[in-house]
């Protein structure tokens, strides 16, 4: 086997180990089920891990990353973490998460064919077209690029805030807030 596949596999014996020390019901209490307060949609970026980023522990957060935290309406598998969330696990915090420097959002600012991925950074370039003014006055690239993933960040927002799932849960009265955050993987806040 390879050595880092080996390493995870020590680390996970370490980790549960470690855990077990702190609290030796742990897994026994998580075995029981899940009640998270929070689902993240977030990039699949490998340095935006959900828990470790916010101080969470397993149970605390339900996670949903694609690439570039985008809400899409036909998505089935956004959609159905959505539902599951608001409707079976009554989470009252949706965050979607961002973050500079993300390559679906640098890659969809430029017009280089990438493969299967272009289609889903089309949804991205929507965005830039509704802010191009905007963007398009920002000289410095970097800049603008950061202001393309908070721009984008609110665009997801509001296409969450339309699903029938969101929509639903206000017009029942569920006490459900949706949130907008961009994470700077340059300082990790
Ligand atoms: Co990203």
């Amino acid at each position: 086997m390879p050595k880092l596949f080996e390493q995870i596999f020590e680390n996970n014996k370490k980790w549960v180990k470690d855990t077990l020390d702190r609290d030796p019901e742990f897994f026994k209490d998580l075995a029981l089920g899940q009640t998270p307060p929070i689902l993240w949609i977030g990039c699949s970026d490998s340095r935006v891990p959900a828990n470790e980023i916010t101080g969470t522990k397993p149970g605390e957060i339900f996670v949903h990353r694609n690439i570039a935290n985008m809400v899409i309406h036909t998505d089935m598998s956004m959609l159905s973490v959505l539902d599951y969330a608001v409707n079976v696990l009554n989470v009252s915090h949706v965050i979607v998460c961002g973050h500079y420097g993300c390559g679906g959002v640098i890659t969809a600012m430029g017009s280089t064919q990438v493969g299967i991925i272009d289609n889903w950074l089309r949804h991205i370039k929507d965005v830039y077209r509704l802010h191009q003014k905007e963007l398009d006055a920002i000289k410095d690239e970097k800049k603008r690029a950061d202001r393309f993933v908070e721009l984008n960040v609110i665009e997801q927002v509001f296409d969450l805030s339309k699903t029938s799932i969101v929509q639903n849960a206000w017009s029942n009265g569920k006490p459900l807030f949706v949130h907008g955050l961009v994470y700077d993987i340059g300082n990790g806040i």
